[in-house]
């Protein structure tokens, strides 16, 4: 049988039970060497086929290895334990002076700060916030703005219908059933002066839908400030002049308006309203396409018809109303390019405000 060299094993083990990193590691050398088939043991079962002198000497070399084998292996194996205690220790330690982690605020969508800044104004002028729902009837919508059906000025918006339940049919009156996604803010005008006695102030910021191809500068769900203001005696003159102290308030600047006629069916006479551009003040840039000027809202004195559908039966009533897109003031406002992100729900743009 080849001799095994004691010593030599016991550099090679000792060698490995230094390098063992774990209980598992370290088990696996104790076999190698001192296990039943290990290494160390088989040298002691071949001593049979020795002579008596060599017998003795290599008998005792590797008993004496076995035993400073077996207590390296003690010595390691209480090292692996104490090691793992101690980084189970450092787990669990708690630094309590460490500051916590801050939850992130959030903050005002660019929207609400400017609906925020226009009704600050406008309640500067005496002016209070209605309001009134997203889901409309045709009844409201149109017929009672003096759109009655089949009326071409119906095509001036691109209505988004919906199918009423069954429950809501049977409890509406037969003119009120047809539902649809208010495609403008003026329908409050009437659900306001049906329950409200003049003299009225008021705006009604919101949202209105229309079925629009989406664009940078279309969206098919916007929002509008409508503005109504009626008692006695109230002129255009009384209209322009609130409209200039609140563009100047919103800008910060002095800001020209002019008045360009249009038709709207429940104002007469109708107009719309341009604001010196912002960007230029007038001189012509590529914002306002060199014209000096920025298209703002529709607007006019509000058209009997309106009132009689309101049920307001008071003789001698005057009064104006406008519509505004409060997406473009944001727009003007922060300088955004895309109406889109507006609605977007997303943080790389959110985060900027
Ligand atoms: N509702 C109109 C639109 O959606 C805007 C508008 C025009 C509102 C004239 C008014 C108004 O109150 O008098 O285009």
């Amino acid at each position: 049988m080849e001799k095994v060299d004691s010593k030599l094993l016991k550099e090679k083990a000792l060698e490995e039970i230094k390098k063992a990193n774990s209980p598992e590691e370290l088990g696996e050398v104790f076999n190698k060497y001192l296990g039943k088939q290990g290494e160390l043991i088989n040298v002691l079962r071949s001593l049979a086929d020795l002579n008596k002198e060599e017998k003795v000497r290599i008998g005792m070399e590797a008993n004496e290895v076995k035993d400073i084998l077996r207590m390296e292996f003690e010595k390691k194996e209480k090292e692996l334990k104490e090691e793992k205690k101690r980084e189970s220790e450092e787990k669990e330690w708690l630094d309590v002076t460490i500051p916590g982690k801050k939850p992130k605020a959030g903050h005002l969508h660019p929207l609400t700060l400017v609906r925020w800044k226009i009704e600050e104004i406008f309640k500067g002028m005496g002016f209070s916030v209605a309001d009134g729902p997203e889901v409309e009837t045709d009844f409201y919508n149109f017929e009672a703005l003096n759109i009655p059906k089949d009326h071409p000025a119906r095509d001036m918006w691109d209505t988004l219908w919906i199918k009423a339940p069954a429950s809501a049919k049977a409890s509406a009156g037969k003119q009120q059933s047809k539902l649809l996604l208010r495609t403008h803010t003026s329908p409050v005008q009437i659900r306001y002066m049906e329950n409200n006695k003049p003299p009225l102030r008021i705006i009604i910021p919101g949202r209105i839908f229309r079925k629009e191809a989406t664009d940078a500068s279309h969206d098919f769900q916007f929002h509008h400030v409508e503005g109504l203001m009626v008692g006695k005696d109230i002129s255009v003159a009384n209209f322009k002049g609130i409209m200039q102290e609140f563009f100047s308030s919103f800008f910060g600047k002095q800001t020209d308006l002019r008045l360009r006629p249009s038709y709207f069916p429940f104002t007469e006479p109708s107009f719309e309203i341009d604001i010196t551009c912002v960007v230029c003040g007038g001189k012509g840039c590529s914002v306002c396409k060199e014209a000096g000027w920025l298209e703002m809202m529709g607007c006019g004195m509000v058209h009997p018809n309106v009132y009689k559908n309101s049920g307001l039966k008071e003789k001698g009533l005057t009064g104006f109303a406008f519509g505004m897109g409060w997406d473009r003031l944001t727009m003007m406002m922060y300088k955004i390019n895309e109406i889109r992100l507006l609605q977007s729900g997303d943080l790389r743009f959110l985060s900027q405000f």
